[in-house]
């Protein structure tokens, strides 16, 4: 597993880091002969171009004063969907996300003006889910099948679920793409290396109260606890 998120902290940030370019997308690439697709030259660029890698693509234009999602190709959506996002500026868009606005939208609209074409910035965000699916785009279908996992089936029933995200500058048009990969591990991995279960334990614990609630930590936090107790992370109230 090689993005551990949660070893950075369990709180709202934005967590914008530079990364060289060879690091942009990370592999997996669909075979465009596999999909049947010989020529890209009929499709909208978007669209063909979210045909040759793994990652989802969001274009990001500014219009007036606002980043709005001009174009959007999702196939691996963490519990929203292309319509919703759609034309929305970045403040509508993260409205829903306790104190994002308040806290972080004005330093995100900065980044976003003054990013240099050929810097490419990454972050990661995490969460836990019951699912294997990348494609979740409603959370209710999802949550509502937590009461079916036995304590004892925790390792292969939930998940770790992973976004890395990068922003870059398109050089010609100004515009900004928003790449988007989907990473899911199941708990069991995590068990295997105790080092970093001890890691995830502290975090999950740790997780700022407003991050928690957003996340739906509250609805996995029994079968959480039973299966890091399960595997010696025995709770500590001090947090030592
Ligand atoms: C690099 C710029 C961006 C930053 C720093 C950022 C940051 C965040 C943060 C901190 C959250 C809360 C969940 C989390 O990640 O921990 C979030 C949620 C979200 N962001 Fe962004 N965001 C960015 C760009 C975008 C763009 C361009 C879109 C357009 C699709 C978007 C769509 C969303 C959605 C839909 C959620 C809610 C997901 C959910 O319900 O869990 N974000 N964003």
């Amino acid at each position: 597993m090689s993005h551990r998120p949660w070893e950075d902290g369990a709180d709202f940030a934005i967590g914008l880091a530079p990364i060289d370019e060879a690091r942009w997308l990370e592999g997996g690439e669909a075979d465009p002969a596999l999909l049947g697709v010989t020529s890209f030259g009929d499709l909208p660029p978007l669209y063909a171009a979210a045909r040759t890698v793994a990652d989802d693509l969001v274009l990001v234009e500014k219009t007036g004063d606002h980043w709005r999602v001009s174009a959007i190709s999702l196939s691996a959506p963490t519990f929203f969907t292309a319509r919703e996002v759609l034309g929305r500026s970045l403040a509508d868009i993260h409205g829903p996300v306790n104190g994002f606005n308040d806290r972080f939208l004005a330093r995100l609209v900065r980044i976003f003006d003054g990013l240099r074409p050929g810097l490419i910035l990454q972050r990661r965000n995490w969460s836990v889910v019951n699912s294997d699916q990348p494609f979740t785009p409603f959370p209710a279908p999802v949550r509502a099948r937590i009461g079916e996992i036995a304590p004892g089936d925790v390792g292969r029933a939930l998940f770790t679920r992973v976004e890395r995200q990068t922003v870059r500058r398109l050089p010609e048009t100004g515009g900004v793409l928003f790449t988007i990969r989907v990473w899911l591990t199941p708990f069991q991995a995590l068990a295997e290396r105790p080092g970093q279960l001890a890691a995830f334990a502290r975090a999950w614990r740790s997780a700022a109260p407003g991050f928690a609630a957003y996340k739906g930590f509250h609805l996995y936090a029994e079968l959480v606890e039973a299966f890091l107790r399960a595997h010696g992370e025995s709770h500590s109230v001090n947090g030592a």
